[in-house]
């Protein structure tokens, strides 16, 4: 990696009702939580408790709108299954998604916030998609989920990164300054939280790769900056968004 990393935002929206249309000012709002969230600027930053002071990381991605896609559609919601990113399918393709990163803001069925695709994958579908209603910071954005955390926990898979808990009872995310959960966190735990795991560690659950609400996660940790940043190097998976 020569330079600092700057990825551009192209952000496709699907709609069928005018909320579903998201303004300006809430994609923009999106982007501010980026970039808050990866280079550690973000307001909770400092109140990471402090046997986690030692693995904060500042990842230091930036992020910049580069385009908004709008679509109207008939359809009332979307499913898990890439159509969204296909017009043949009544969705948009994404543009130029080995150089820019796809986000495409639609209404997801079945309370679903967000999905992502891992590096590696076709480039066809690359990115990550987000329900209209946790989406940036204002406009549709419905608490707890209205602080912009879905795409900044999504943005983290589409950059490597597994769940705190590795989708298993004590499982492994692959990283080693984590704890190991036991499973998923969901609302605001109080601190600290231990986990029943090998070792009783206390639990990250503020780290964004949990699933607690968005005021309740503000921290990524140097393992996983390590495992996010190496995809940039040469032969890594994201090499061609580096300068
Ligand atoms: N359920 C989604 C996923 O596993 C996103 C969870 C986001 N959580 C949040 N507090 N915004 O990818
Ligand atoms: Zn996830
Ligand atoms: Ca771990």
């Amino acid at each position: 990696v020569n330079g600092k990393i700057v990825i551009p935002v192209v952000v496709n929206v699907l709609y069928k009702t005018s909320a579903e249309n998201i303004s300006l000012a809430q994609i923009q709002s999106q982007i501010d939580v980026l970039n808050a969230d990866f280079n550690a600027t973000n307001i909770e930053y400092n109140s990471v408790p402090s046997v986690f002071s030692g693995v904060k990381a500042d990842i230091d991605i930036s992020f910049v709108l580069d385009a908004v896609v709008r679509k109207s559609t008939k359809k009332s919601s979307w499913r898990t299954d890439d159509s969204m990113k296909k017009s043949n399918k009544g969705g948009i393709n994404p543009t130029s998604p080995t150089t820019k990163l796809n986000l495409w803001v639609c209404n997801l069925s079945g309370g679903i916030l967000g999905y992502a695709q891992f590096p590696g994958g076709p480039s066809a579908t690359d990115g990550v998609v987000i329900d209209n209603n946790a989406m940036g910071t204002t406009g549709s954005a419905s608490a707890p989920f209205n602080l912009g955390r879905t795409a900044t926990h999504e943005i983290g898979h589409w950059l490597n990164l597994r769940h705190i808990w590795g989708d298993a009872s004590c499982g492994s995310d692959l990283v080693s300054d984590t704890p190991t959960h036991n499973t998923a966190n969901y609302g605001c735990p109080s601190f600290p939280h231990y986990s029943t795991c090998s070792g009783s560690p206390i639990e990250m659950t503020m780290n964004y790769m949990d699933y607690t609400n968005d005021s309740c996660m503000y921290m990524f940790s140097n393992g996983q900056k390590s495992r996010m940043l190496a995809l940039f190097s040469s032969g890594g998976a994201r090499n061609s968004f580096a300068q």
